[in-house]
C-alpha cells in the first residue's frame, strides 16, 4: 500500500496517518515533521526551511523530493507507506511517480480530505503539538487529560507550531489552492483519486479512510 493523503493544512492528515501507524504498522512519511526535526537540531536545512516555513510558503522541491526519496530506501517502507503532506506540487508528484517506477512500484490511492477553509482556521489556531513525541491536541476538541501535558509521554509543555498564526494559515490556504490541490487532477487521471469529507469526527473520518483504501 502506498497512500498519498492530500488536503488543505488542518484536514487532518497528520491525525489520520497516526492512526494507521498505530493500527495498521505503515510509516508515516510526513515532509513537515522532517523539515521541524531538521529545524530542531539546528541543521542547516532547518535553518532555510524555517524562515520560509515561518512565511507559508513551500520548501523547495529539489530539497523535500531528496528527503522523501532517502526516507523511502528504509527497510520499513517495504510493506506499505503514508504519504503525508508529499506530494504538494506536480513536479513532486511527477517526481514521486518517477521514483517508485524506479523500484516497480506505484501509488495504490490518493484520498483527498474536503473542508471548507473556514473550519481549518479554528482547527489549525487551536492544535497544540507535545515538543517530545509529536503528539497533537486541539484546546477544544482533543484535550490532554491534564492540562498542558502530553497523555502519551507525560512531557511538557505542548506548544503553538510558528506557521499556526492566523496570518500564516491564511498564506497557507492559499499556497494550497495554487500549488497543491491541482495534484488531485494528476491521481484522478490515473483512476487512483479517493474524496472524503474531513469535516467529520476523526473516527468517522477514519472509517472512510479505511473504506478508501480498500
Ligand atoms: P505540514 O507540516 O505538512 O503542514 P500542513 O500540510 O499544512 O498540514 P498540517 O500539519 O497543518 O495539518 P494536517 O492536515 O496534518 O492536520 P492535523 O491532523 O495536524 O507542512 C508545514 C510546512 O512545511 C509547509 O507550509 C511548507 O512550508 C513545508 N512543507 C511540508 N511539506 C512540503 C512539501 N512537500 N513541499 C514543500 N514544502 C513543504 O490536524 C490539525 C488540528 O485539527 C489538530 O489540532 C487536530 O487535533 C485537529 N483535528 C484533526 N482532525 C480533526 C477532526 N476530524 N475533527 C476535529 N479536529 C480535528
Amino acid at each position: 500500500m502506498i497512500a498519498v493523503l492530500l488536503g488543505p493544512p488542518g484536514s487532518g492528515k497528520g491525525t489520520q496517518a497516526k492512526q494507521l501507524l498505530a493500527e495498521r504498522g505503515w510509516p508515516q512519511l510526513s515532509t513537515g515533521d522532517m523539515l521541524r526535526s531538521a529545524i530542531a537540531e539546528n541543521t542547516d536545512l532547518g535553518k532555510r526551511a524555517k524562515a520560509i516555513m515561518d512565511r507559508g510558503e513551500l520548501v523547495s522541491d529539489e530539497v523535500v523530493i531528496g528527503l522523501i526519496q532517502d526516507r523511502m530506501g528504509k527497510p520499513d517502507c517495504k510493506a506499505g507507506i503514508v504519504l503525508d503532506g508529499f506530494p504538494r506540487t506536480i513536479p513532486q508528484a511527477h517526481a514521486l511517480d518517477a521514483m517508485l517506477t524506479k523500484v516497480k512500484r506505484a501509488v495504490t490511492r490518493c484520498v483527498l480530505f474536503e473542508i471548507p477553509d473556514e473550519s481549518l482556521v479554528k482547527r489549525l489556531s487551536g492544535r497544540r503539538t507535545c515538543l517530545k513525541c509529536g503528539a497533537m491536541y486541539h484546546v477544544e476538541s482533543a484535550r490532554p487529560k491534564k492540562e498542558g501535558v502530553c497523555d502519551n509521554c507525560g512531557s511538557s509543555p505542548l506548544v503553538q507550531r510558528d506557521d499556526d498564526h492566523a496570518d500564516v494559515i491564511r498564506k497557507r490556504l492559499s499556497v494550497y489552492h495554487a500549488q497543491t490541490a491541482p495534484i488531485a487532477d494528476h491521481y484522478e487521471q490515473q483512476g487512483k483519486l479517493h474524496k472524503l469529507d474531513a469535516s467529520r469526527a476523526p473516527k468517522e473520518v477514519y472509517l472512510a479512510l479505511i473504506q478508501a483504501l480498500a
